[in-house]
């Protein structure tokens, strides 16, 4: 079987430049870490996901492997944020649908996915899709009712509780009853393993953070360095959630959008927030949504967490 490419919306720099403008003009100022994603980007958080102390992926790999036999098999299998769709693997061989659709706003990794499980799995079709997933999702490819919508990897975190609300109507707006959802959900937990987690010792994670700068410096032709910034990784308890943030070294002066960006020494930038769930929490934004929880998979430790609903 052949694979396509449908390029919904490339992530273009007038679209970078609108999202920079309007994070400018909060305090601290934020990047979204969407823009993160170039193909150098894609690359280190596949880099990320092989840590030691990056324990997600290979948490909820090992869910995978010890639940995905309990799937129900689906014409259309979604995933969205697929990037290299590795963990998908375990998940194309109890669902085995005919139909794979990899959505991603970057383009790399759904290639290399692509190649990788048409090769793997002649019999399935793919059509990766490149899309943000803040825009509207429908149309899905696929038979109603017959399609499973895979959101894994704790990407749901990487939104805030309003956007997170609105991202989980849209997958409820493009998906018809009976559809299903199958999201992968990061836990709370000690608070060393999550600081550790999102500031490794071989420092990948700050290279990660750091290459927001080299995008922007790219696309918006400023001259943003990246060197005169330090990577850090804090715990925000009140709301839950790792901070990921690019602190000054010293006074700058950035030129950026034909404005004069003024960074004083210490200030920092908010480039991620990865929000990390209760089990119980995570099911009633579900439900809030309109989808009926069906399970919830964890690892024995309860570090990570799959739930499996259907759209009502
Ligand atoms: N699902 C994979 C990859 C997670 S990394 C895993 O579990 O390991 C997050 C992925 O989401 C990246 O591939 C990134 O390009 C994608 N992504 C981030 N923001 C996005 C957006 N707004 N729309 C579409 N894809 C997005
Ligand atoms: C993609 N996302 C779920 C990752 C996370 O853990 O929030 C991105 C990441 N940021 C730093 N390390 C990994």
């Amino acid at each position: 079987m052949t694979f396509s490419i449908e390029v919904r919306r490339a992530p273009d720099p007038s679209r970078l430049a609108d999202e920079v403008r309007e994070g400018l003009t909060r305090t601290p100022v934020e990047i979204p870490p969407k823009w993160f994603y170039d193909d150098k980007g894609s690359q280190l958080f596949d880099d990320i996901t092989e840590l030691p102390e990056y324990y997600p992926t290979r948490t909820e790999q090992a869910i995978l492997d010890a639940h995905a036999s309990e799937l129900p098999q689906v014409g259309t299998l979604v995933e969205l944020g697929a990037g290299y769709s590795r963990k998908t693997k375990a998940l194309l061989e109890s669902v085995r649908p005919s139909l794979f659709v990899p959505l991603d706003v970057a383009e790399e990794p759904i290639h290399d996915a692509a190649v990788r499980i048409t090769r793997d799995f002649p019999e399935i079709e793919v059509r990766g899709v490149v899309a943000d997933f803040e825009d509207e999702l429908a149309p899905l490819p696929g038979t109603d009712g017959d399609r499973m919508v895979a959101f894994l990897g704790s990407t749901i975190g990487n939104l805030t509780p309003e956007p997170r609300r609105e991202f989980l109507r849209r997958v409820f707006r493009a998906t018809a009853p009976g559809d299903l959802f199958l999201l992968g959900a990061d836990l709370v937990k000690d608070v060393d393993r999550l600081v550790r987690a999102y500031d490794d010792s071989a420092g990948v994670t700050a290279a990660f953070n750091k290459n927001v700068l080299h995008v922007l410096s790219r696309e918006l032709d400023t001259d943003l360095d990246p060197d005169a910034f330090d990577h850090v990784a804090v715990w925000n308890a009140e709301d839950e959630r790792i901070e990921m943030r690019l602190r000054a070294r010293r006074d700058l002066t950035v030129r950026l959008l034909g404005l004069e960006w003024r960074i004083a020494a210490g200030e920092e930038i908010l480039t991620e927030t990865s929000a990390k769930f209760r089990v119980d929490g995570i099911r009633a934004e579900l439900a809030d949504a309109g989808f009926s929880v069906v399970t919830t998979w964890t690892d024995p430790a309860e570090d990570f967490s799959l739930t499996l609903a259907r759209r009502l």
